[in-house]
């Protein structure tokens, strides 16, 4: 089996950095190189070693751009590529205005498949080789997007959401089927290829208590699926949560009512946590999910990123597409910048880097699988050009460390910095016309 050895400047994160100048938390190498075989990573290092393990190996030589493992963004939503930028509301009259309206033309299959032609393209083009998403309600939905992710050979985590009231009929479904539906989906999909199953309770408001059992028992029978769900957005949608949960301490009790925390427990946005919910994710293992752009964009908060985790809460980083406005992971990191720079918390840029790659991959428990450019991992690559625009380029004259690189990139790249992207090991950017290692 051929190898390719692509040689750039390669960075890795082995664990969160502390600080700006965090040196031990990282691998990087001026003039390195990444072996790629099978599908796999089978060395990195200086290009000079890895050179001398793979005489016989083809080169691409991608100097004097970056190589990073592949972003991982952990919570947004497929059916809401037409949703991004809807103008004036927030959260519940933002999803009964535009959301739930767009979320109903995926009863169509041709529709399904084409809005998933163009997610994946979205998020190659950006640099994001995994993601954790919400389909519709529909199988179909779900179906399009294991199909599409299958054939590009995508490690892929979604599921179909579960939501049977508070939403038009068209995008309901019952407790049973439900169940029945994501049953099927996880025996079609779970572990087929690269593809992982979460089971998705949309939030408690649009499921009823008898939901909710349904997804406690699809969760209990499946431990080996993550389960995702939104916690604690905005103040109105806690309101009515508690208002329908009357015998809940507070909205996490709901989820907790359910046996549905769990260090495969991801919770989109927890802005409004209180100490008890708090502790009980740091108990659980649970996750909390940072989504900046869209946080901002729905004027739902700022997340305590520093106090969840001095509360021993894991935490995560994503786009919620289309609540957040871009499918850049790199956009993303600096609206987070953004956000906690409002909390008087500081994210330096290798730590937005680690939380990009490692961060979630660990987040998701996939730290031996994505994430890092460890040997044996899959070989979910991106190319990543400093000088993309001239902008950038200007002000990459004055920089001098890899720190202060990461933060120009953070703060004013976007998709055309993302000069490759490999999906296991097979040039995949959308755009870039690659060459195909046969
Ligand atoms: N809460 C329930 N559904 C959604 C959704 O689609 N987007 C966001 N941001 N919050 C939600
Ligand atoms: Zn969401």
């Amino acid at each position: 089996m051929s190898v390719l050895l692509l040689r750039g400047r390669t960075l890795s994160f082995r664990d969160i950095p502390q600080s700006h100048d965090d040196d031990a938390s990282y691998l990087y190498e001026e003039d390195g190189a990444v072996a790629v075989e099978d599908g796999l990573i089978a060395a990195n290092g200086s290009y000079e070693q890895v050179r001398a393990q793979f005489p016989e190996a083809e080169v691409v030589d991608h100097r004097p751009h970056l190589i990073l493992p592949g972003f991982i963004d952990t919570h947004l939503h497929f059916p809401q590529g037409q949703v991004i930028g809807s103008f004036g509301t927030k959260l519940l009259d933002w999803l009964n205005t535009y959301t739930f309206v767009e979320e109903q033309k995926f009863a169509d299959p041709a529709h399904c498949k084409r809005m998933a032609t163009h997610f994946f393209d979205n998020l190659l083009r950006n640099g994001t080789t995994t993601a954790v998403a919400y389909c519709s309600v529909h199988k179909t939905s779900a179906e399009a997007f294991f199909a599409e992710a299958e054939r590009r050979n995508l490690r892929m985590v979604g599921g179909k959401v579960m939501m049977d009231r508070n939403a038009p009929d068209a995008l309901c479904d019952t407790p049973q089927s439900a169940y029945d539906d994501s049953k099927d989906l996880i025996a079609r999909w779970h572990g087929k290829g690269r593809a992982l199953y979460a089971i998705s309770p949309r939030f408690a408001i649009t499921s009823t208590p008898t939901q909710l059992e349904m997804a406690q028992a699809l969760s209990a029978e499946h431990p080996e699926c993550y389960l995702q769900t939104h916690l604690s957005e905005n103040q109105a949608e806690i309101d009515l949560t508690l208002n329908l949960y009357q015998s809940a301490r507070d909205y996490l009790d709901v989820y907790e009512m359910y046996d549905l925390l769990g260090d495969k427990s991801l919770f989109g946005h927890c802005l409004h946590l209180n100490g008890r919910e708090r502790a009980a994710m740091a108990e659980t293992g649970s996750v909390a999910v940072f989504c900046p752009t869209s946080n901002l964009f729905l004027g739902s908060g700022l997340f305590d990123e520093d106090g969840l985790r001095a509360n021993g809460v894991r935490t995560a980083v994503a786009t919620d597409i289309g609540g957040g406005t871009s499918y850049s992971m790199l956009k993303t990191l600096d609206e987070a910048y953004k956000v906690l720079q409002l909390r008087d918390q500081v994210l330096n840029p290798l730590k937005s880097f680690c939380m990009m790659t490692l961060g979630n991959a660990r987040a998701l428990q996939l730290e031996h699988q994505i994430g890092t450019l460890e040997k044996a991992s899959e070989a979910d690559l991106i190319v990543l050009n400093s000088h993309a625009t001239a902008a950038m380029a200007l002000r990459m004259e004055t920089v001098s460390t890899l720190a202060e690189e990461l933060f120009v990139l953070q703060t004013m790249a976007d998709d055309r910095a993302i000069a490759g992207v490999y999906v296991a090991g097979r040039p995949s950017h959308p755009d870039v016309q690659g060459r195909d290692p046969g």
